[in-house]
């Protein structure tokens, strides 16, 4: 049978024989706190800087490469003028500006930005802002201006009065009635140049924004939104990964005080990934992003250790400790009594938000990080934070040298074969009362030849993920689901990568300024599958044949009343005939079956061309109450029987797309249910 055949059907007494047996029980729950599948981020590929941080200025505060060697790129001159860099006039945390010296006496000249690779012109409103220093009085024009036709899309004028030795604040909306034909186009920032008694003005802090997910002020990108959506994510793992740790000192790890308040009060930094990140997305962006889809963060924070090896001292780690408290204050503070509190309040977000999981530090027991991990800082931060918010659980990012009651970070990276012959079975052999976020997993490279079935870290990644590589993952969550009471969640790593930049070949997801050309990879199809579906407890299978080439996990959904497998085949000869029955679950109950599909194990998405087929059918369970069907080889299924309550279980109830944990159990387990009330963790969840 093909994959494009219909794959449901009653094969009789003669085929259950033959086929993978599946018993489903009723109870005798391992976990009522299953896998939490969510979202790993940190600015990496131009993820956050021309990413999914939506402004769309590069270098809008002339900070690029590093502010201490400042370049005008990739602004350039508009109606004769020459830029410069201006290292004189500080905006705030903002050491440099641009000098603009007219070169004719009269006429509109200034200066126009390309974008990040491109600005994107929709029927849409812009919302700009810059700051001006030198006199000038008179009208100041910005302007979104095709550069392949010439072609102005939205035009406005500002009156404009300003002095020299001050910067006058500016700001604006765009409107475009039509969209470009691409995103070849410029921001155009210009003035008159009789006005500039002076000779010349500076600019600095050019921003514009196109509409934000939600409408945030400072927000995120629409489309990198409704992607990340799709997946149902329970948890947003923030802000990193390698780039909260800094790799050359120690200054510049992601230091959460600096990217908070004003944009114009934070300086930003090199990142970890080669570029400098303005952190126009900080700490507070962050967490509104959680909120906005309705994720739980998982909060990692700098731990006195960087990527090139140094290590702070036990003597001197409390100012750091102090400073995680600090920022945690900042979080959760009073706004009334509290110093952080306070300030978040005048930040605008006097009702703050909440924290339960902290990461400490990340993939400590790399570089050099773990003698001191294991001996001090682990512990030190642990402490501190429990005896301030017992409430929270903490998550060592070396997830060895966990004790009972604890949580680790476990991260892998690998190939197909990997994820199915090692992975899939690698929380059965962790201990029983010891707890896990799969923080980051991904195929990276293909089992064939030259790179084996590991992970070859000499040889390059992948530059996209692969069909095969997304059904060994999708075997892995399966693997992680059926551990549900020791594993809290799961997040694919990394997330997004921008086209023009990336550092990390095998990303979930792929973009462009082009907002219609985002590529959702094969992987991003499995883990919507999955994710989509949520049990409320995992529950014993029994089969008369072992794992292979079908994976499986099977629960309930007590809210929605639906009976859920979730299957994955991994190298089978032939299709593989299922008989499925869920006890208690009567003969004549429909089910929904959702399987996706790809043409081969190699087919991968780019834009334009997404491989992956999704086929959904209604089948009802036979006499014996077994649902019969088969499964070809590599696809990703779904069963979710009609619930008591409505629906399929199939994104039947949205509740279980999100974290639910803060409103307690009902109406969706989350990550939540998991932790007591001292923070401790506990398979037995609500
Ligand atoms: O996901 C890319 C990198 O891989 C992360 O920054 C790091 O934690 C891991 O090594």
């Amino acid at each position: 049978m093909g994959f494009t055949k219909v794959a449901a059907f009653a094969f009789g007494l003669m085929g259950l024989s033959q086929a993978y047996n599946l018993n489903v029980a009723s109870s005798g729950s391992n976990s009522s706190s299953p896998l939490a599948y969510g979202v790993m981020f940190e600015d990496i590929n131009h993820s956050g800087d021309g990413g999914i941080y939506a402004e769309l200025i590069q270098n809008r505060a002339f900070q690029l490469p590093d502010p201490s060697t400042p370049e005008v790129a990739p602004w350039t001159a508009v109606g004769g003028a020459a830029l410069a860099i201006d290292t004189t006039l500080p905006l705030s945390a903002l050491p440099n500006s641009v000098k603009v010296t007219p070169s004719v006496k009269h006429g509109w000249v200034g200066l126009a930005n390309p974008g990040w690779w491109g600005i994107d012109v929709q029927p849409q409103t812009y919302s700009g802002e810059f700051y001006i220093e030198g006199t000038y009085n008179g009208p100041i024009k910005a302007a979104l201006v095709s550069s392949t036709t010439g072609q102005t899309f939205a035009s406005t004028k500002i009156q404009v009065t300003s002095k020299t030795g001050n910067w006058t604040h500016v700001t604006y909306t765009l409107t475009s009635k039509k969209a470009a034909e691409d995103i070849n186009n410029v921001l155009q920032l210009t003035f008159q140049s009789a006005q500039a008694t002076d000779g010349s003005l500076h600019f600095n802090f050019i921003s514009l924004f196109p509409p934000t997910y939600k409408n945030r002020a400072n927000g995120m990108r629409i489309d990198l939104m409704e992607a990340l959506a799709e997946l149902s994510p329970s948890f947003n793992r923030i802000p990193g990964g390698n780039n909260i740790e800094g790799d050359l000192a120690t200054d510049n790890f992601f230091n959460w005080s600096l990217t908070i308040g004003p944009q114009i009060d934070r300086p930003g930094r090199q990142g970890t990934w080669g570029y400098f990140n303005t952190e126009g997305l900080g700490l507070a962006e962050y967490l509104n992003w959680c909120v906005d889809l309705d994720m739980e963060p998982l909060l990692a924070v700098y731990d006195g250790h960087n990527l090139n090896g140094t290590v702070i001292s036990e003597a001197d780690l409390q100012p750091y400790i102090d400073d995680v408290l600090n920022e945690l204050e900042y979080i959760m503070g009073d706004p009334t009594t509290t110093y952080w509190g306070a300030i978040r309040a005048q930040h605008g977000f006097p009702e703050g938000w909440n924290i339960n999981y902290v990461e400490i530090g990340n993939e400590d027991y790399l570089s050099g990080g773990q003698p001191s991990y294991s001996a001090y800082r682990y512990q030190m931060f642990e402490s501190a934070i429990k005896a301030q918010y017992p409430h929270i659980v903490t998550v060592s990012s070396d997830p060895s040298i966990i004790d009972a009651g604890q949580a680790g970070d476990y991260h892998i990276y690998s190939t197909p074969d990997e994820f199915v012959l090692t992975e899939f079975s690698h929380f059965d052999n962790v201990p029983s009362d010891t707890y896990y976020f799969a923080g980051e997993y991904a195929t990276v490279q293909y089992n064939k030849p030259p790179f084996g079935s590991s992970t070859n870290w000499s040889a390059p990644l992948n530059s996209h993920p692969f069909w095969e590589g997304s059904i060994g993952e999708s075997v892995f969550l399966i693997g992680t689901e059926r551990n549900g009471d020791k594993v809290i969640g799961a997040s694919y790593a990394p997330t997004l990568a921008n086209n023009n930049s990336i550092q990390w070949g095998t990303d979930m997801i792929y973009f462009t300024a082009d907002t219609s050309g985002t590529v959702r990879s094969t992987s991003h199809h499995t883990i919507k599958l999955l994710s989509g579906t949520r049990f409320t407890e995992t529950l014993p299978v029994t089969s008369d044949t072992g794992f292979g080439p079908l994976y499986y996990v099977a629960g309930q959904n007590t809210d929605t009343g639906s009976s859920i497998a979730k299957m994955a085949t991994y190298n089978a000869t032939d299709d593989v005939p299922v008989a499925l029955t869920f006890e208690g679950v009567a003969p004549g109950t429909k089910a929904n079956l959702t399987w996706i599909s790809a043409p081969g194990p190699f087919s991968y998405a780019y834009e334009g061309y997404d491989p992956v087929t999704t086929t959904t059918e209604i089948i009802t369970s036979n006499s014996a109450g077994a649902f019969e069907f088969f499964l070809p080889n590599y696809v990703v299924a779904v069963l979710a029987t009609e619930g008591t309550y409505g629906g399929y279980g199939v994104g039947a109830n949205t509740n279980y797309a999100g974290f639910g944990g803060y409103s307690g159990c009902k109406g969706g387990k989350s990550i939540q249910s998991q932790v007591t009330s001292t923070g401790k963790l506990s398979g037995n969840g609500c």
